[in-house]
């Protein structure tokens, strides 16, 4: 641990949910072991997840009132109404609580992060003379896609699959090499809403004091390049951050899906991992938002099964649409059990996932490509299968697949002879075998750009002077 002296007080408002927690508060274990007082806002919404104070003795929790309940059924259908109802509910007792906290504070002026998405509280800190910075939590290439998704609408560019042909949807975007319109950022079908939501985002990063963004120019150079270009701010790219944490950051992430009468994540899943053979298993999670229709649900549960090779999967509540979790699994195969009993498949709530891909029993990870999941397979070095769903998983499966090349693209819809070939490819070719070299590579990468001297760290150190200079 490095610049132990006392630093000014920082204060962070993640945005509840689960993407979005881990990154902010592996900033905070970061920015904490370097000297920083903490202060964590948090919304009641997730208060479960991240108020386990236990976890974090050293900070302090403030939480933000709001009428927001439901967050539970927040899914990649409703996810921008949610952000909009956040933002408008809890503009008022945020102001209400920094100036409590600043009216307390003897020291000088805290500095604030804000996740990008609390567009509404960046003009609060403004009003209130609070120096904030932006946490974007995704990539540098999806921060890009943001800023230029208003320009292409414009342009007739536009990734919604009911209104654009199929070759249409294969073409290049000049603009974003090196995407296809198919990997534009979609969430939903209201193109007007979603518009209207990365301008607000768009806008939040332009007026913060600098952006901190979980990625390396290890990884994206021309990407953070071009960002540093359009928006002349400061850009801190120090990702990735959950290798920066402390315990409990750096292992566990602060789960917001407790699993009824068990530990919040699956720890058993571990023991089971612990049976089986080097890199021969399948960990198959889609993070905590993306929902498969059944018919995929399906063809992903036969092509599993009949690929013969081992798989952890998490199903979470929710993530099979309209069906409980018992309804959902395909009679036959898994309703009575046989492969769970014959020991081939685990199937869990979820899991502890970055401890998950450090095992060395598994072999490949079938993702929805979220920018965590994303990285957090990079970190360990463990190759993928791409299935995106929405927002920026469509653009990080072109980087997985094309770019870095450890993965195989997977879209939906889903067929299990499909979803067998992918699997077998990836656990039993040398195909899968170089892609995996390949991620081994970039594990080794990510290593040295956090280690002392490498560009995430050096990052790490700038940002904390600038913290100190605003
Ligand atoms: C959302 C969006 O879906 C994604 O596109 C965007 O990049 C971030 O916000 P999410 O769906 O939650 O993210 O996926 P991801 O970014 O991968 O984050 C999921 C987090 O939950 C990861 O840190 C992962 O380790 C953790 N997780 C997931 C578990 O710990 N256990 C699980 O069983 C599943």
């Amino acid at each position: 641990m490095k610049n132990q002296r006392r630093r000014r007080q920082v204060l962070l408002f993640p945005f509840p949910l689960q993407g979005h927690i881990n990154p902010m508060l592996a900033l905070a274990s970061m920015l904490h072991s370097r000297g920083s007082p903490i202060t964590i806002f948090h919304t009641h919404y997730n208060s479960g997840a991240i108020d386990r104070s236990s976890k974090h003795p050293s900070y302090r929790f403030i939480e933000i009132p709001n009428q927001v309940s439901n967050f539970r059924s927040s899914s990649q259908d409703n996810v921008l109404s949610l952000i909009r109802l956040l933002n408008d509910n809890c503009t008022e007792p945020f102001h209400r609580h920094l100036a409590q906290v600043l009216s307390d504070t003897d020291d000088d002026t805290p500095c604030l992060v804000l996740d990008m998405h609390w567009y509404k509280m960046n003009p609060v800190a403004k009003v209130l003379g609070v120096p904030t910075l932006v946490l974007r939590t995704g990539s540098a290439a999806s921060l890009n896609g943001f800023i230029a998704l208003p320009a292409l609408y414009r342009k007739g560019i536009l990734p919604s699959r009911a209104q654009v042909a199929e070759w249409e949807m294969e073409a290049a975007v000049e603009e974003l090499p090196p995407l296809k319109v198919k990997d534009m950022i979609a969430v939903g079908n209201d193109r007007e809403e979603l518009l209207s939501f990365v301008a607000l985002d768009a806008e939040n990063a332009r007026t913060s004091a600098g952006i901190i963004i979980n990625t390396s120019d290890a990884l994206e150079s021309a990407e953070l390049e071009k960002l540093r270009s359009d928006l002349s701010l400061p850009v801190f790219a120090v990702g990735p951050l959950h290798k920066f944490a402390t315990r409990p950051e750096a292992t566990n992430s602060s789960s917001l899906w407790p699993v009824q009468g068990r530990q919040d994540e699956d720890r058993m899943c571990m023991e089971w991992l612990d049976s089986q053979d080097p890199r021969s298993v399948l960990y198959v999670s889609f993070g905590s938002l993306a929902s498969v229709d059944r018919s995929d649900f399906t063809e992903m549960a036969w092509g599993l099964a009949n690929s013969g090779r081992p798989f952890l999967w998490v199903i979470r509540p929710g993530s099979v649409k309209g069906l409980l979790l018992d309804s959902a699994l395909p009679d036959g195969l898994f309703g009575n059990g046989t492969a769970i009993r014959s020991g081939i498949a685990k199937i869990v709530e979820w899991a502890p996932q970055r401890d998950v891909l450090k095992h060395r029993a598994v072999g490949g990870f079938w993702t929805h490509c979220g920018w965590n999941s994303t990285l957090e397979a990079l970190t360990e070095g463990v190759p993928v299968i791409c299935t995106p769903f929405f927002s920026d998983q469509m653009g990080n499966t072109r980087y997985m697949a094309d770019v870095w090349k450890v993965g195989v693209e997977l879209r939906v819809p889903l067929e299990r002879g499909r979803v067998e070939g992918a699997i077998r490819r990836m656990l039993t070719t040398g195909d899968g075998e170089a892609m995996r070299a390949r991620a081994q590579e970039l594990q080794r990468v990510l290593a040295n750009a956090n280690e002392e001297g490498g560009s995430s760290c050096q990052a790490a150190d700038d940002l904390l002077s600038f913290l100190s200079s605003l």
